[in-house]
């Protein structure tokens, strides 16, 4: 469904009238940089694995079979090395810089905030720039757990000989900055949910801690499970990267 220009005006002077923004963003404001979603009709949990592919990211598997998870997260890995931010991620990065943009939590893991350029950024499911010995705690960092994850079917620790595990939060973890992140949305005037099926908590049940207005841009449902209807102020049913594209038009941000 293709917003109209109306649409535009009303969330242009939404962000322009709000001094505080937040940013929920999931795995939809990556997928243009060539990163797949979840739940999307090209989501990685609508294709065939040997397993179901919740499992790919579930503690209790991974204790059981860590080579699985290995294999697939090579790939990741090596796809992350090409990609660039999006338009959306930049978009992002410019928001803050301009001084409103006080926050942006996501559940993505592969750094393109970070890469955009953006300041604050809570990953609250972790991320690849470290990873942790089950065993004895060993901390190692990005280029260390590249080439062991490279180089090894399961990685191990150089000094106990454990298994290393990304700094990745599998189901059946507990998320990271949660305080922090429910901080920076319930001091918001305005949060940005952005490509996220809103299915996962807690971070589904974030935007419900929102005192300001809430803008979802989505293609695609998203849950009403966590975040009634009735509280979102906008629905955006299209294109991250050409609604955001459009709105810069009225928002005149430099991108970079
Ligand atoms: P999902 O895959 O559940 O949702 C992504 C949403 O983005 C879908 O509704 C897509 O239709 C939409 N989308 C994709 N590309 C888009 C685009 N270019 N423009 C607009 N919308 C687009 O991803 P998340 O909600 O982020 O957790 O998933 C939450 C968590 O589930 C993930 O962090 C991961 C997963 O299991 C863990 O692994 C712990
Ligand atoms: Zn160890």
């Amino acid at each position: 469904m293709k917003y109209n220009h109306e649409t535009i005006l009303k969330c242009a002077s939404m962000v322009k009238e709000a001094e505080s923004i937040a940013v929920l963003s999931g795995a939809g404001v990556s997928t243009s940089s060539g990163i797949p979603d979840f739940r999307g009709p090209n989501g990685i949990y609508r294709r065939k694995y040997d397993i179901e592919p919740e499992r790919i990211f579930d503690i209790d598997f991974f204790s059981r079979d860590p080579a699985f998870f290995f294999k697939f997260h090579r790939e990741f890995l090596k796809a992350l090395k090409e990609v660039s931010p999006s338009y959306t991620h930049r978009f992002l990065t410019a928001l803050e810089r301009e001084g409103s943009l006080k926050g942006i939590v996501t559940q993505n893991i592969d750094a393109l905030h970070h890469k955009a350029g953006s300041k604050n950024v809570l990953e609250i499911h972790g991320g690849v720039w470290k990873s942790t010995c089950l065993s004895c705690g060993k901390s190692y960092d990005y280029e260390t757990s590249w080439k062991k994850t490279m180089e090894e079917e399961i990685p191990h620790c150089e000094k106990c000989g454990g298994v290393i595990k990304p700094d990745i939060v599998f189901f059946g973890e507990d998320v990271k900055h949660l305080e922090e992140s429910r901080s920076i949305i319930s001091q918001a005037d305005l949060l940005l949910v952005l490509g996220s099926s809103l299915t996962v908590v807690p971070a589904a049940l974030l935007p419900s801690c929102c005192n300001g207005k809430i803008v979802v841009v989505n293609k695609g449902d998203v849950s009403g499970a966590y975040l009634s209807p009735n509280r979102i102020d906008l629905r955006i049913d299209g294109d991250l990267d050409e609604f955001f594209g459009d709105l810069n038009e009225e928002l005149n941000l430099t991108i970079q």
